[in-house]
């Protein structure tokens, strides 16, 4: 059984040294540029862990400029083998309420202007063309781990669901939250995209748990989405899903990876095009 290493992004609250302990603090530069921050390494539950702030621990990057890519090859270069990842979403159907957690399934994209590949030809970056089946996109073994986890602890998630991800900054109109809703979506955010596509890419099993925040603006209350609000109601339930990560981290440690893995990276390369001329 391989050794395992789990990324956290967002992972607000997780930085925590009595949660992260001993905990150092690492700034990384990769072939991509700078990640969002430095990667503050350590152990969860005895398991070696590193927790990366999406935004920088200021919250200072907006999603459209978060160096996506930079910030997946420095937990592959630190040797992640799994990312869990947090964010903050707005919810597309009723029953799906604030305070709730999604297991995000699946992605329709909507951002506009994100790198969303490694192998995009330039010098000394990955050679090829990937063409990366992104079904699943999210890994389903890290998905059922935590999961697992949720039960355990007693706690009710919703175990799939289809994240909208838009480009942001600005929230959606009516229309097109209704569109979104009428798509099948169940939530909204402005990150996961190309965050999956990229760990896949690097062969890290990544899983998000999704934390619902607000109704969106489809309801016909009136209701709006208010950046404060969503801040405030994700600091009201971040115990719950600092909870369920260190549940997660102790699930996820427990298992035998191999066989995922192995798979996951020979989908990969099998994606691949192109990387002998
Ligand atoms: N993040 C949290 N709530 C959101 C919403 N309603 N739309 C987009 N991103 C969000």
């Amino acid at each position: 059984m391989a050794p395992i290493k789990i990324g956290i992004i967002g992972g607000t609250g997780m930085a925590d040294p009595k949660i992260l302990k001993n905990q150092t603090e690492k700034k990384v530069d990769t072939l991509f540029g700078l990640p969002s921050d430095s990667l503050l390494i350590g152990e969860i539950e005895g398991v070696p862990c590193v927790v990366l702030a999406r935004h920088g621990r200021k919250h200072t990057i907006m999603p459209s400029n978060v160096n996506y890519r930079a910030n997946i090859w420095a937990l592959k270069e630190e040797g992640c083998t799994h990312i869990i990842a947090t964010t903050a979403t707005g919810s597309l159907q009723e029953a799906i309420k604030p305070g709730d957690i999604v297991v995000l399934d699946s992605f329709i994209d909507r951002t506009l202007k994100r790198e969303q590949t490694f192998y995009d030809g330039k010098p000394g970056h990955p050679k090829g063309i990937c063409h990366l089946s992104v079904e699943p996109s999210f890994c389903e073994e890290t998905r059922k781990a935590i999961i697992e986890s949720a039960k355990k602890i007693g706690m009710d998630v919703h175990t799939e669901g289809t994240v909208v991800v838009i480009e942001g900054p600005r929230f959606s109109t009516k229309a097109e939250s209704m569109v979104y809703k009428s798509w099948g979506g169940h939530v909204i955010t402005m990150t996961p995209v190309p965050e999956v596509i990229l760990a896949k890419e690097a062969g890290i099993c990544y899983a998000s748990i999704a934390l619902v925040t607000d109704y969106d603006v489809w309801r016909s209350t009136g209701e709006t989405v208010n950046a404060h609000e969503v801040i405030k109601t994700f600091h009201a339930n971040i115990d719950k899903v600092k909870s369920l990560i260190l549940a997660s981290v102790k699930t996820v440690a427990e298992k035998d990876w191999d066989q995922t893995i192995k798979q996951l990276k020979e989908s990969v390369q099998s994606s691949v095009i192109g990387a002998d001329v």
